[in-house]
């Protein structure tokens, strides 16, 4: 049941489209820093002149033929150690979309990148801005939809084109993948942290297997366990460890 002091928030609207842009991160960040902060709030791009992914990293896509989003929520009633929720219901909300139309082999690769098999289709910015009394996140997407050519920097990218071999219109699947996360988002506002995070660990890639990764340049061998409520990956190898985002990263 939904509690009913929390409000339903609208997914996309508005839904603001771009056709230029340096990044719709930036965009919203803006936006929120000028006290236009409104819940809900789309920023689709056709273009992104400078997309930004995780750490500092670029985020390359051609024009036209990916989504390319940021989504403001406002997290003021949020408790702080809830809003690693954010990160699982972004990442919930892009592996049932993507896996919908890939018809499965979608998983989710901690802490957040969409992988169809052992690729990487998409990936998610999270940011956080305050503004007077009230705290906002922007939950930035970035998913590979209709281009087949990528940069050779990139290790191992797919799209849904190359899955399906079909063209799709972005636009309308933009505004798909807000109506998922939408429904996401219930639970986030009910701060049912534990029910996203049951439902991340049950797609989370690589679960129970073992990978190779790497710490300060020394790789080693590990099984991945899943992700704890603090959003932290729990590995095993003889013992338990834990990591947080940026502490390790994985040899693919
Ligand atoms: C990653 O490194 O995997 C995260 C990539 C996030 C890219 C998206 S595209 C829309 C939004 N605007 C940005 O500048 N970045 C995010």
């Amino acid at each position: 049941m939904l509690s009913t002091h929390q409000p339903l928030v609208k997914i996309g609207e508005p839904f603001i489209i771009l056709s230029e842009v340096d990044s719709t991160n930036n965009y919203a960040l803006k936006l929120i820093q000028d006290g236009l902060g409104k819940n809900g709030t789309v920023i689709f791009a056709q273009h992104q002149t400078k997309g930004r992914g995780q750490v500092g990293k670029i985020w390359q896509a051609n024009v036209l033929d990916n989504i390319l989003m940021s989504i403001i929520f406002d997290i003021t009633a949020i408790p702080i150690q809830n809003q690693v929720g954010l990160s699982f219901l972004t990442a919930l909300s892009c592996h049932e979309f993507f896996n919908k139309y890939s018809k499965d082999g979608t998983a989710i690769k901690w802490s957040n990148d969409i992988y169809w098999n052992d690729k990487k289709a998409g990936g998610i910015l999270i940011e956080i801005s305050a503004y007077k009394n009230s705290r906002f996140a922007v939950l930035g997407i970035g998913l590979n939809i209709n281009q087949i050519k990528f940069d050779k920097s990139l290790p191992n990218p797919v799209s849904l084109k190359q899955i399906t071999g079909k063209e799709f219109d972005v636009i309308n699947l933009a505004k798909e993948l807000c109506l998922i996360i939408e429904k996401w988002s219930l639970i986030f506002n009910q701060n049912n942290i534990k029910e996203l995070n049951k439902s991340y660990n049950k797609v989370l890639y690589k679960k129970g297997k073992e990978v190779t990764i790497k710490k300060k340049n020394i790789k080693f061998n590990c099984t991945i366990k899943e992700v704890n409520l603090h959003g932290e990956l729990v590995v095993e190898n003889g013992i338990k460890k834990t990591y947080k985002f940026g502490e390790i990263s994985w040899v693919v």
